[in-house]
């Protein structure tokens, strides 16, 4: 399973994100989401009720952080039976790995701008789409593209599907397994469906689209998180650009408290 699936996990930076800095149970609502305290908030400028996360336990951004236990996915997909994959993959809220209680889940279909609703489980550690204001982008992500037909979610370019194991005389289910290293650029041809790619995207009888194309294409779609707090719904809020965690200012701290503390109340 961990050859087949999680090995990209280890060369990501989904697994160090361990900064000295980051070692209480507030950051670690992101950073490393099992070590986390629920109650833990960000005020001021200074994290309060966080206790500290020794470094030997922090474990950065683990399979568990996307995927409940078998036994804890079983007893959620029974209470929603609408939860999208049963539960498998879920958004995990800091109360326990082992109670279904902090498990959000998902649902497919669209949100009212025609993103993905899918998208919500990298939304609540990631805040903000980035480069929305680039209309290919917007068009990608809210129209019906996608290679199962609806917008291009998150893991259709950072998660793509590269083979599928199982299915017709296997007497196994069909699965589609999808990169772990959530890098772009390194998984194509397949992120953009490119030549020899699974899904095809952007490539058919009609346009030949190469890796080549989408290297030189990748630098326009890509746009740092530094520029969060400019796109919408931050607009005219603040007026430079700031780190997602420097905040200079006080002004810029208040900004970045109140977009911490909306994940906070979650
Ligand atoms: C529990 C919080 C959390 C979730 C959920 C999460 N991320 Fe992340 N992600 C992070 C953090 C924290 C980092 C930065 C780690 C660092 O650099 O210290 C990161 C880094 C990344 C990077 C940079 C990877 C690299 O190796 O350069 C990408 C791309 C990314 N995430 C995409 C996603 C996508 C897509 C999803 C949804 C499938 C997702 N993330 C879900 C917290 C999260
Ligand atoms: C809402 C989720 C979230 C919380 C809470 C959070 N971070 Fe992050 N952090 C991220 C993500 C996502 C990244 C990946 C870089 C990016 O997209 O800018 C990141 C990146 C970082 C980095 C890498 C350098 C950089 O700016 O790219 C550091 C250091 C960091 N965070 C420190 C902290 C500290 C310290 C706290 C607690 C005060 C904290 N983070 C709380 C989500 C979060
Ligand atoms: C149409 C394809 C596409 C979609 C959809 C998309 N991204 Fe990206 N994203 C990219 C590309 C290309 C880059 C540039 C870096 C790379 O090659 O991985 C990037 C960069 C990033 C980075 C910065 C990585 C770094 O190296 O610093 C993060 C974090 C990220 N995306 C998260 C997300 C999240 C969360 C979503 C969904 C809300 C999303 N992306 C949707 C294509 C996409
Ligand atoms: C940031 C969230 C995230 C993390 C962390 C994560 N996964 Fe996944 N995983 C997903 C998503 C999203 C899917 C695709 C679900 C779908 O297709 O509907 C997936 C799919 C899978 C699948 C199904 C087959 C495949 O390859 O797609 C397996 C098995 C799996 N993950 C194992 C792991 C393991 C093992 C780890 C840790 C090394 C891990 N995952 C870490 C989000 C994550």
């Amino acid at each position: 399973m961990w050859q087949l699936t999680g090995s990209g996990w280890f060369a990501s930076r989904h697994a160090q994100s361990d900064y000295a800095t980051t070692e209480n149970g507030f950051c670690a609502k992101c950073h490393s989401p099992l070590q986390a305290y629920a109650p833990a908030s960000f005020s001021n400028g200074a994290v309060a009720n966080a206790p500290s996360v020794p470094q030997q336990r922090f474990q950065a951004v683990t399979c568990a952080t996307c995927h409940p236990p078998d036994n804890i996915t079983a007893q959620i997909g029974a209470l929603n039976p609408s939860a999208m994959d049963g539960g498998a993959v879920s958004i995990y809220l800091w109360k326990g790995y082992n109670n279904p209680a902090s498990y959000q889940t998902l649902s497919t279909g669209v949100n009212s701008d025609g993103t993905s609703q899918e998208d919500l489980l990298c939304l609540n550690c990631h805040e903000q789409r980035h480069n929305t204001d680039d209309s290919a982008m917007w068009a990608m992500m809210t129209t019906t593209y996608g290679p199962n037909g609806g917008p291009v979610r998150c893991i259709d370019c950072h998660m793509s599907e590269y083979q599928f194991i199982g299915g017709g005389s296997t007497g196994l289910p069909l699965l589609e397994e999808r990169f772990h290293d959530w890098n772009v650029g390194a998984d194509l041809p397949y992120s953009c469906g490119a030549v020899g790619s699974v899904s095809g995207c952007h490539n058919s009888t009609y346009s030949t689209f190469t890796v080549a194309d989408a290297q030189n294409l990748i630098p326009f779609i890509k746009e740092q998180h530094t520029d969060w707090w400019t796109l919408p719904p931050f607009n005219g809020v603040v007026q430079a650009a700031v780190p997602a965690h420097g905040a200079p200012t006080l002004i810029e701290y208040k900004t970045l408290e109140r977009e911490i503390s909306k994940i906070d109340a979650m």
